[in-house]
């Protein structure tokens, strides 16, 4: 008999437990994502956004179709610690010289009101699509 015991364990880590606020509201969400001006450097589609300033950098695209899920406690991270959680999009430069994200840490400026209202907006943008399947495989 195989014991898996390491895999019952959870460390401080573990996203067990993690949950947001049910009060999420995508509209308010939308217009927290103007306020906190997130769409300097993203895209998101079916959404007219005001212009970007000039920047030589891709916009990132956020919502739209994906087979990738998209956890609150990935999204949350994703803003929250930009770093841990790389996008990497090959149209897009991700990172900066120093391997880090080029997007901005949104520790100080962020309400949890915010935050959780952000997170609804985002999740209602995406539309999830089944996995492509794999050629290699067929
Ligand atoms: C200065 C540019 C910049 C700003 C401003 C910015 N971002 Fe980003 N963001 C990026 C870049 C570059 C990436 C891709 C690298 C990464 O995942 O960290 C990214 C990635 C993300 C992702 C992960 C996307 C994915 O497909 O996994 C989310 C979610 C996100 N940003 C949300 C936000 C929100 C919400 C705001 C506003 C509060 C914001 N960003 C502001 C540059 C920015």
């Amino acid at each position: 008999m195989v014991v898996l015991a390491a895999s019952c364990t959870t460390s401080r880590q573990s996203s067990a437990g993690f949950r947001l606020p049910s009060s999420g509201d995508p509209e308010r969400g939308r217009v927290a994502f103007l306020e906190l001006k997130c769409y300097q450097c993203h895209e998101v589609p079916g959404l007219t956004l005001p212009s970007r300033e000039a920047t030589s950098a891709r916009p990132v695209r956020l919502g739209g179709e994906t087979d990738r899920v998209m956890t609150d406690g990935y999204l949350v991270t994703a803003i929250i610690n930009p770093s841990w959680a790389i996008a990497r999009y090959p149209e897009v430069r991700s990172t900066d010289s120093r391997g880090a994200s080029r997007m901005p840490v949104h520790a100080e400026n962020i309400t949890v009101r915010q935050l959780t209202d952000i997170v609804a907006f985002l999740q209602s943008r995406y539309v999830y699509r089944e996995a492509l399947p794999n050629p290699a495989y067929n």
